[in-house]
């Protein structure tokens, strides 16, 4: 609910103020000195403040000063009998958005106190993503990929290029363009993010762009969209290969022109945003599909980053296992683990489809669900995803029913010796068979190299 908080020292205002936003369900309260409204500010939050300026104890602007001080950022709407242009300047000087004139006229109150609230949300929205990105991004990895990456973002980082991100899903994309975010000269102004895929089509554009009120059904009040959001600041637009089309040729008009148009507005307004895009497509593709405008990719594709799956920088498992493992445990306000090496072995050599997103899901598994401080490959066995030892699909590319057993067995054992750490005669032990009977089969199925590969 929108709260308000009316400061002024004549009852009556307070009330028929109170009266007039009550009936637009806006939750009231009014204190009639600056003192009480200090101590209800500090215990909670309002949506927005309407404040007189004269009043005995304090006035209005010196009360301004004090909201300055304790970095209070509620809007303020300033009221009084005494409109002059000086006291409008002066309050506006001091942080107040705007200035009504007593006797209070119902309609421009609603007005002004509805901007009030939608900047509000919109400094808060701020403020939020600026804290979140100001949580130091950890980027890991020492794999030569990864340093090749590490190098591309800091020179670039400093620079207003835009840059394009690719690669599978969980691979780290987004964190990329927050590290360039993070080490760019805009680190403080909005960072602004925009998941394509996840906005209805008919919303998109009044997403990026913004709309005015009425412009269509559910068009209810004006709407700062996201490339007016991040003015001065970056602007990433995640997913970009599942954007429209239509959407398509009008962010390119924006990057052409530094300029947008609100839906349902001829009004340009100018914009200085740096563009970061991500997309887990393959963009030729989608330009050779027709999906895809090619113009809008030259656009974006300054600086191409490509981050591989994981299972092409093995070398990096382990660090993030670690990295996982410490994070992770702090945040579920758990005991660290100790990792053996046979289990980061097993780890390291999954299929991990879903990437550095689904190692970090199944560290936190690890740590959730086994009791034990050292694990061990016995103990996560049954955690481990089934689906990584590609049992699946044999049925499709198997002839008989005699290549469907050998190709089943193949991977029975290869999955065996993952488990046993490549170690031939644990392996055999653990399947229950003779050592020689299962050289033979690891010879038969060319899994003699890969034990010799990984001892
Ligand atoms: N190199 C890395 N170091 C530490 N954490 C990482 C690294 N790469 C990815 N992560 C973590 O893995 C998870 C997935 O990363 P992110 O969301 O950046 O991937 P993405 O490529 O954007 O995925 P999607 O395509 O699904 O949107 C996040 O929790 C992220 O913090
Ligand atoms: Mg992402």
């Amino acid at each position: 609910m929108k709260s308000v908080l009316i400061i002024d020292d004549e009852i009556e205002i307070c009330e028929s103020i109170k009266m007039i936003l009550e009936y637009e369900n806006y939750h009231v309260q009014f204190v009639n000195n600056p003192f009480d409204a200090q101590e209800k500010l500090l215990f909670s939050d309002f949506s927005l403040i309407l404040l007189d300026i004269q009043m005995p104890e304090m006035n209005g602007f010196q009360f301004l000063d004090w909201l300055a001080q304790k970095q209070i950022h509620t809007p303020v709407l300033m009221i009084s009998a005494y409109s002059s242009l000086e006291n409008a300047i002066q309050a506006t000087k001091l942080g107040a958005f705007d200035f009504l004139e007593k006797p209070i006229d119902r309609n421009k109150l609603l007005i002004s106190v509805r901007n009030g609230i939608n900047q509000n949300n919109l400094l808060k929205e701020n403020i939020q993503l600026k804290t979140n990105s100001n949580n130091e991004i950890t980027m890991i990895g020492e794999s030569s990929a990864m340093k090749n990456i590490m190098g591309i973002i800091s020179r670039v980082a400093p620079t207003d290029v835009r840059v394009l991100i690719t690669g599978e899903n969980g691979t780290g994309k987004e964190l990329v363009a927050k590290s360039i975010y993070q080490k760019s000269k805009r680190n403080d102004k909005p960072f602004v993010e925009v998941n394509c895929a996840a906005i209805p089509k008919e919303l998109i554009e009044s997403e990026l762009f913004g709309h005015k009120k009425g412009s269509f059904t559910s068009a209810i009040s004006d709407h700062i969209g996201k490339f007016e959001q991040a003015d001065g600041g970056t602007l990433f637009l995640d997913e970009i290969g599942d954007m429209s089309l239509d959407a398509q040729s009008k962010v390119l008009r924006a990057l052409e022109e530094s300029k947008i148009q609100r839906v349902g507005d001829t009004e340009n307004i100018q914009i200085d945003v740096r563009v970061i895009a991500a997309t887990n497509k393959n963009l030729a593709d989608e330009i050779k599909n027709g999906n895809f405008r090619e113009d809008l990719f030259h656009r974006l594709n300054v600086i191409p980053i490509y981050v591989p799956p994981l299972r092409e920088r093995k070398d990096d498992i382990p660090l993030l296992i670690n990295y996982f493992n410490k994070v992770l445990s702090k945040k579920n306000g758990l005991q660290e683990k100790i990792f053996h090496q046979n289990a980061i072995e097993v780890i390291k050599n999954l299929k991990l489809t879903g990437n550095v997103r689904q190692l970090r899901n199944l560290i936190e598994r690890i740590l959730i669900m086994v009791s034990e401080q050292k694990v061990t490959v016995d103990l996560i066995q049954n955690l481990l995803p089934i689906e990584e030892f590609e049992i699946h699909n044999l049925y499709d590319v198997s002839n008989t029913f005699a290549e469907f057993k050998e190709k089943t067995e193949k991977i029975f054992i290869e999955k065996q010796l993952i488990l046993n750490n490549w170690n031939i005669s644990k392996t055999a032990e653990a399947m229950d068979i003779q050592r020689s009977h299962l050289y033979n089969k690891l010879k038969k199925y060319g899994l003699d190299k890969k034990v010799d590969n990984n001892g």
